[in-house]
């Protein structure tokens, strides 16, 4: 355990794979929780499952490359909350594979709306009220793909670069206020929406699938979502009391940039 009994949290991108594991891991370790997903119905089964712990849950419906959608969304989750998050995490991403020559344009903004404005607009929908009070988290959700560039992921990883840039330059902006940033850096994970239909793409185009390419990761698995769940706890809690503008990669052991 961690040590975050009583914390709130609100989860972006909560309703499947790695944001609906760290919606379970922080309620399993005591937390209230805010689901934030563009899917409404399925943010509400995880809600109704999370329910049955006796802790507080809530839902926004929402999208957050969308800035009127965030700050709706994110207000009434600080509500329900009682009216403020001592943690938020930044998961909601999408991956559209493509050559960078190649991509529709289309995939290119949708990629940067979700993953680098997604981030951008609740960070701000929520932050301000850490730095009121002086304390706050934040973990964001990068990859190893930002941290190195990869053939047909380009737009992915630029986003994903974003995001390891953000998370170093809040935490220089806010270690004054009391609140601290900090990121993940997943490797291969299964058990996600994501990883299904980048496989599915994969296997049409007869690429290696996760479960050849998990053969090089030296831990010799892919990770499931609360591999990646616990070390978001970790970094939201006291034990990372000292840690912020880091970026932890959790990938078994490749892809360590
Ligand atoms: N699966 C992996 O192998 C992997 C590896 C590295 C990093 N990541 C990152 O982890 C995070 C979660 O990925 P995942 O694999 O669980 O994906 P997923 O597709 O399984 O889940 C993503 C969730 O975000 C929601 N979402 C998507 N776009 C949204 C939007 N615009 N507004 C609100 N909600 C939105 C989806 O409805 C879904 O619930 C992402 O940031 C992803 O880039 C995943």
């Amino acid at each position: 355990m961690y040590g975050l009994e009583g914390r709130r949290a609100i989860v972006t991108g909560a309703a499947y794979g790695i944001g609906r594991g760290i919606a379970s891991r922080l309620v399993a370790e005591g937390c209230d929780v805010g689901l934030f997903d563009l899917d409404l119905a399925a943010a509400e089964r995880v809600a109704a499952e999370l329910s049955t712990s006796g802790r507080r849950i809530v839902v926004a419906a929402g999208d957050v490359s969308s800035k009127a959608e965030v700050e709706a969304g994110m207000g009434k989750l600080l509500a329900g909350l009682g009216g403020g998050a001592d943690i938020l995490v930044n998961n909601a991403g999408i991956c559209r594979i493509g050559r960078l020559l190649e991509m529709p344009e289309s995939d290119w903004r949708a990629t940067f709306g979700t993953n680098v404005d997604g981030l951008f607009y609740a960070t701000r929908a929520v932050v301000p009220g850490m730095v009121e009070r002086r304390s706050g988290v934040v973990v964001n959700l990068a990859s190893w793909m930002g941290k190195s560039g990869v053939e047909a992921y380009g737009a992915y990883c630029a986003s994903k670069f974003a995001v390891v840039a953000l998370t170093q330059s809040l935490a220089l902006e806010l270690g004054e206020h009391g609140v601290r940033v900090n990121a993940v850096a997943p490797g291969l994970v299964v058990q996600t929406k994501m990883r299904d239909e980048s496989e599915e793409k994969r296997r049409r185009e007869g690429l290696p699938l996760a479960e050849e390419r998990a053969k090089a990761i030296p831990l010799r698995r892919a990770a499931i979502p609360d591999d990646i769940a616990k070390a978001v706890a970790f970094l939201a809690s006291d034990q990372a009391a000292y840690i912020t503008g880091e970026t932890l990669n959790v990938t078994g052991g490749i892809w360590n940039d």
